[in-house]
């Protein structure tokens, strides 16, 4: 039996996975925390994995304490930047006995996606990536966004391919998007949205699309169950599901 701790248990995202710890067979739910619950009830507790599903700005202390008290962390908030990734290493490498997930994404599809668009950018002049999510996201671009982008900027890089062609020489700030590595982002926020994204590539005579649509908060459970799982019998940082998949 795996003992699960959640943080952010009120959210949107804390809620659902809350469910799906209480409804799977080999997992038991210790505690929901939320906002003002103090982790240190989670001392003793005898907590293996805990779930964070916060916010950008409180993910690296809950990690800070978590990682310290040599529990295992799996990690859905988004926000993470080279910095902040090099940070929970050092922590990690500190505490050698914990095993840490951080992943942008926990939908299947959407880690298919990344991987297919990683394929795709050795042979495209030109890429791009549209995200669209819901009104109530506080970080742009999304983090999904951001790690295609970059894993498609070191498939570019490998293949030796040419800066991408654009004659843009006057434009009004932010129309050509946000540059994550050497691709081009584009945030789109409007109610009715989950969780989205396109990639677009463009070669001579032909483009590609990749489109992947989360409708539901719930199509990112079986890849938080499945990080749960794995966590525990892995020792420091792992950044993305596909390396559980
Ligand atoms: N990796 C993925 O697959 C994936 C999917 C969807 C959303 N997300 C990310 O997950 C995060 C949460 O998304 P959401 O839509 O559930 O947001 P939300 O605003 O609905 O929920 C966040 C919750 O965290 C709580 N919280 C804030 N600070 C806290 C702290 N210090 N300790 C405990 N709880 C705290 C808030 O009170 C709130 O209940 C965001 O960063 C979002 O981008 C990731």
């Amino acid at each position: 039996m795996i003992n699960v701790a959640v943080l952010g248990a009120q959210g949107r995202m804390g809620a659902q996975v809350v469910k799906s710890v209480e409804a799977d067979s080999g997992m038991s739910l210790i505690a929901a925390l939320d906002l003002g619950d103090s982790l240190e009830q989670l001392i003793g507790s005898g907590t293996h994995v805990v779930v964070d599903f916060t916010t950008p700005d409180a993910v690296m202390s809950n990690l800070d304490f978590l990682i310290n008290n040599g529990m295992n962390v799996v990690v859905g908030t988004t926000g993470f930047d080279d910095a902040k990734l090099a940070i929970i290493k050092k922590l990690c490498a500190a505490n050698p006995s914990v095993g840490v997930l951080i992943a942008p994404n926990f939908a299947i599809g959407a880690v298919l996606m990344m991987e297919f668009a990683t394929k795709a950018a050795q042979y495209f002049e030109s890429a791009e990536i549209i995200e669209l999510h819901h009104p109530d996201k506080v970080d742009a671009p999304s983090g999904t966004a951001s790690r295609t982008a970059q894993l498609m900027t070191d498939a570019r890089k490998s293949a030796g391919l040419a800066p991408m062609p654009d004659a843009t020489t006057t434009s009004l700030e932010g129309a050509r998007g946000s540059l994550v590595g050497d691709i081009p982002v584009h945030s789109v926020r409007a109610r009715g949205l989950v969780a989205h994204q396109e990639v677009i590539f463009g070669g001579l005579g032909e483009t590609l699309t990749i489109r992947h649509d989360s409708i539901d908060r719930a199509g990112f459970m079986p890849g938080v169950l499945l990080g749960i799982r794995k966590v525990i019998s892995v020792s420091g940082l792992t950044h993305g599901l596909d390396k559980f998949m």
